[in-house]
């Protein structure tokens, strides 16, 4: 990618800095701009107040929000958190975008769906959250389309990177300590490396604010093929022979928040408006595999 001249660079405000988005998006978008990466001691999403002040101090061009309530168990009992970060937020962040004529990035979740399908989900699916996150990160969505800011909102799913809290991680220190994992085979999703969507997302933004605008809404934006937790975790530890994994059912492995069981993200819409697509799951897993836990500003989606 081109860098751009110093005085063509728009001024980008990322909030969730320390998430596993968050992270990548910051070390990976001063390739396209100049960067102010907040995280929740900088800008505490819950606080519309703070959010109005921050994006207007920060000026920016173009706003990536990469924080989120992402707990989906701990969201059935704090609902009102989960709404105020994950529906409140977004809204205000997408008037201070139209307000400032910047654009906005968003992203949002697979749990939208019901999981009643079993062919992927495109944008014009009709949503039907099972749970409390579902139902927060469904009416961020709509609130940002209300607000007619020029928008972005990226549906993705089951995001894991090196380090954070998800599933890679949790699966590696299970991986290092007991020879038999039970891992759920009854939900149907696509795993999808940070990295990955982080550097997708700054291969979208670098074709400039000014050209940006003609293509806002709202696309999914996920690895292809599909997977159940069990295939993501035989994947995680096809290098350790002694482990060996387990299907079980959701039932045998009951949470506070249901899950939906199917929940594939068709992304040909981004493929035919972007010109390109994220690779197999599989192959983002072995890149991750074999990355620099730290985050990087190289470009691994072709
Ligand atoms: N994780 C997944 O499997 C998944 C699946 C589908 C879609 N998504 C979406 O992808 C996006 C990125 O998710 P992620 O996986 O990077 O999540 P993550 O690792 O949990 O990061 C979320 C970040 O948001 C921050 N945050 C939470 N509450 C906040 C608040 N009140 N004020 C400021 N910051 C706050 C967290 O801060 P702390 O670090 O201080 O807690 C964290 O750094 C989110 O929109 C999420 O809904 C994620």
């Amino acid at each position: 990618m081109k860098e751009r001249k110093a005085a063509d660079r728009p001024t980008i405000l990322v909030t969730g800095a320390r998430g596993q988005l968050g992270r990548e998006l910051a070390a990976a978008l001063p390739s396209v701009g100049n960067v102010i990466a907040c995280d929740r001691t900088m800008l505490d999403l819950s606080d519309p107040a703070a959010i109005s002040r921050v994006v207007r101090d920060a000026a920016p061009q173009l706003i990536v929000n990469a924080g989120a309530y992402t707990a989906v168990d701990r969201a059935e009992r704090e609902h009102a958190l989960a709404f105020a970060v994950n529906a409140r937020a977004p809204a205000v962040l997408a008037e201070e975008a139209r307000r400032a004529r910047a654009v906005l990035v968003h992203y949002s979740t697979d749990y939208v769906f019901d999981g009643e399908r079993t062919t992927p989900y495109d944008e014009a699916s009709p949503p039907n959250p099972l749970n409390v996150y579902g139902e927060s990160k469904l009416e961020g969505e709509r609130a940002i389309a209300a607000t007619g800011a020029i928008a972005f909102t990226l549906r993705t799913s089951w995001v894991y990177g090196r380090y954070g809290q998800n599933f890679l991680v949790t699966m590696q220190k299970l991986a290092a300590a007991r020879d038999e994992l039970r891992v759920v085979a009854d939900q149907v999703g696509v795993p999808n490396w940070a990295r990955a969507l982080a550097h997708a997302t700054v291969r979208l933004v670098a074709r400039g604010v000014e050209e940006l605008p003609e293509h806002a809404g709202l696309y999914h934006l996920s690895a292809q093929g599909s997977a159940t937790w069990c295939d993501f975790a035989r994947a995680i530890v096809r290098d350790h022979p002694r482990v060996s994994v387990t299907p079980i059912t959701s039932a045998e492995y009951p949470t506070p928040a249901k899950r939906p069981a199917y929940g594939v993200l068709d992304a040909s819409r981004f493929a035919r408006t972007f010109g390109f697509a994220l690779p197999a799951w599989q192959t983002l897993l072995q890149d991750c595999l074999h990355s620099d836990p730290e985050p990087t500003p190289n470009h691994p989606v072709h």
